[in-house]
């Protein structure tokens, strides 16, 4: 993990939070190269959940409502809290199912009974600092999601069964928060809620499922890597009826990545009764009226990046160019998806001190720049800059040699295979968009 994190700061990726003043309270930054990654995640899920799927539509929703949501939702009450035990030396806390020893495991102290610790980060809003002012960041996106089930139910003119797709910021304030950005207390998820039939979540809990899995595979996530695990009833969250975590092989062990629950209709029936707005759905052909069953895919993006990462991340000793004679180096090679991958062309002039080669291939950069997100690299040998690109995982490196000026072309090297093809300028863009999308 240590070598992720490493890479991580060093290329880009990702920095911690407020740094120059040692930190803060386990919250991270994603740098240049994190958020063009994190972005594409993104639209990968966003693209999956909207265009590939039928009756799924997008939502944006505040971060701050009314906190009679958290009230209604569960999440005020003991259902949303950690069982914690805090040492009477050092004043540590620890969550009760992490903890190995009946000792602090800081200190050897002697630990309090357990106690519960809400886990809702409180905050105030307008000028008056008091309880009637007092509310919650969101713990989850998908309230935002059940507030607005009736608006976009009307809006679009849906029937169920439809779903609701949404990605946004959510605040936990977690006690044990460790293993880089895989528990942190500021992150984001994407989560989708599909509205349906009760008598047919079952059928649609066990669609989602397999449905979600499929995604990760299809990022080029090792099959080994990923399992299905469902979760007893005494893990499940206040909220579930049934839950299985998709979970990938961290290098510190199984972690979950996402989570697919069917809710039943405690959502939208507890939003009802509190709010005393009927949230029931009323079918005209089949003449009923119900609370929808729904079934949630519930995604951590943070999670997905350290997984994408750890899975890609690999180590060749001595390097892998069989044609010049071994660097003896570890050489880094980040294999990424190219739907992933945060840099898809480097563009570099085989040397910098021919002006004329570092006019072509500045002109290059400016051409593919609008289409691709494109990096130019003129400092060090060729081969060190190659390893350089193959350390963040580029997919194309583009090289602008003597030949170049003459014949107006280019050599085209594959990251993963190294093998280099010559292609004219002017064909460049179409070849690359082409390759891009195989
Ligand atoms: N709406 C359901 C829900 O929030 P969850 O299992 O509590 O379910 C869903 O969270 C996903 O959100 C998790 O699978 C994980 O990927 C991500 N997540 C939850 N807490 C997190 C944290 N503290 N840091 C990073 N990601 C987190």
């Amino acid at each position: 993990m240590s070598k992720i994190i490493s890479l991580c700061k060093r290329r880009g990726f990702i920095f911690p939070s407020s740094e120059i003043y040692g930190g803060f309270g386990s919250c991270y930054d994603f740098g240049p190269l994190g958020v063009e990654m994190k972005n594409n995640i993104k639209k990968a899920w966003w693209d999956e959940m909207t265009k590939n799927q039928e009756n799924i539509v997008g939502l944006d929703a505040a971060i701050l409502m009314s906190p009679k949501v958290w009230q209604a939702s569960g999440h005020l009450t003991a259902g949303f809290a950690d069982l914690l035990v805090e040492c009477k030396s050092c004043h540590k806390r620890f969550r009760v199912d992490e903890l190995k020893t009946k000792v602090c495991p800081e200190c050897g102290g002697k630990l309090t009974e357990p106690r519960k610790f809400n886990l809702m980060m409180r905050t105030f809003v307008g000028p008056v600092e008091d309880e009637a002012a007092l509310t919650y960041l969101r713990a989850e996106t998908c309230q935002g999601i059940y507030m607005n089930y009736e608006n976009v139910l009307n809006s679009m003119r849906l029937k169920i069964p439809f779903g609701m797709a949404q990605i946004g910021k959510a605040f936990r304030n977690e006690i044990t928060t460790k293993n880089f950005v895989f528990r942190i207390r500021e992150f984001e998820q994407m989560e989708m809620e599909w509205f349906c039939r009760p008598k047919e979540a079952e059928k649609y809990f066990d669609f989602w499922k397999k449905e979600r899995l499929n995604w990760y595979l299809n990022l080029g996530i090792k099959k080994e890597n990923l399992r299905l695990r469902e979760v007893k009833k005494e893990e499940r969250p206040h909220y579930s009826k049934e839950t299985v975590d998709i979970e990938y092989k961290f290098p510190f062990g199984w972690g979950e990545l996402e989570a697919i629950n069917n809710r039943g209709d405690f959502d939208l029936s507890n939003h009802s009764k509190c709010s005393g707005k009927d949230l029931r759905y009323v079918d005209e052909e089949k003449k009923e009226k119900y609370f929808p069953y729904i079934v949630e895919t519930s995604g951590g993006i943070d999670r997905v990046f350290l997984a994408l990462l750890c899975d890609a991340y690999q180590e060749i000793k001595g390097g892998r160019t069989k044609t010049t004679k071994p660097t003896k180096e570890v050489e880094i090679l980040l294999k990424l998806d190219k739907k992933i991958a945060p840099i898809k062309v480097a563009v570099l002039p085989l040397v910098r001190n021919k002006p004329e080669i570092v006019k072509k291939a500045k002109e290059v950069y400016q051409l593919l720049k609008p289409h691709f997100v494109c990096q130019y690299d003129e400092l060090g040998s060729i081969g060190r800059r190659y390893r350089r690109q193959d350390e963040i995982g580029t997919i194309y490196a583009l090289t602008i040699d003597f030949e170049s000026l003459k014949q107006e072309d280019l050599t085209v090297r594959d990251r993963d295979t190294m093998k280099q093809e010559r292609v004219k300028i002017k064909d460049l863009i179409k070849v690359l968009k082409e390759k891009l999308e195989r």
